[in-house]
């Protein structure tokens, strides 16, 4: 009897901590990672690129489908190109967060999250995680922390980055995509009766990552 390859899911809104947790947590764990959220982003990228529309269903579904997307070395490719930091922009997130509420764009790239799933073990952060890429995940959990905490991670990882930063902006920003993350038809963003809930708002990442840990082993 084969058992199928052990599935942690972690959802949650916008610069919730998931990111930074579920890299941390396939660390510990000697587990594979999967950040489905850049995915959307270079789907956004690609139709910047491209000139074309994030409402633009048919041809952004056709960029979904066939994305030269590379991950090596902690960093992101689109095609050759290095875009790491490109897929971060607040144009990208924006992006991001409008191709994403597209059926098509979402089906396009469904195959490609499932292919992460290989022994020992995957660690899996997005929206729709635990309940449409990987529904039989073993443990799920739903991280977040209040919209203004997450603003003001946000607004620190930019000025460290050199890059430039707007507390209200990011802080508005940050609850558009909230609102178009959850009220969205298709895999909307929430939190599943069987996921655990992990509020960061007081909490730094050694706890978080402590919280999913001691859950992922008991
Ligand atoms: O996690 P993130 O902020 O990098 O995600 C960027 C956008 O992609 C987010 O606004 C919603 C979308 N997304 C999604 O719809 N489903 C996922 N599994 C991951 C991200």
């Amino acid at each position: 009897v084969t058992r199928p390859v052990p599935v942690i899911a972690i959802d949650g809104p916008s610069a919730s901590g998931k990111g930074t947790v579920a890299a941390r947590v396939a660390e510990a764990l000697g587990y594979h990672c999967l950040d489905s959220g850049s995915l959307y982003r270079l789907v956004a990228l690609a139709a910047m690129r491209a000139g074309v529309s994030f409402d633009d269903e048919p041809d952004v579904a056709a960029l979904a489908g066939s994305l030269p997307a590379r991950f090596a070395e902690g960093r992101v490719f689109l095609g050759d190109e290095d875009v790491t930091e490109a897929i971060r922009t607040e144009e990208a997130s924006v992006g991001a967060s409008k191709v994403a509420v597209l059926a098509e764009v979402r089906a396009a790239l469904l195959d490609r999250q499932r292919e992460y799933r290989h022994a020992p073990g995957l660690v899996a952060e997005g929206r729709d995680i635990g309940s449409v890429i990987f529904p039989d995940a073993g443990t799920k959990f739903f991280l977040t922390a209040t919209a203004q905490a997450r603003a003001e991670r946000r607004y620190k990882q930019l000025i460290e980055k050199g890059m430039a930063a707007n507390m209200e902006s990011l802080l508005k920003d940050l609850q558009d995509r909230d609102a178009r993350d959850a009220a969205r038809p298709v895999a909307p963003l929430q939190k599943l009766p069987d996921a655990v809930l992990l509020d960061t708002t007081e909490m730094d990442v050694e706890q978080a990552v402590g919280f999913v840990l001691d859950r992922v082993r008991s």
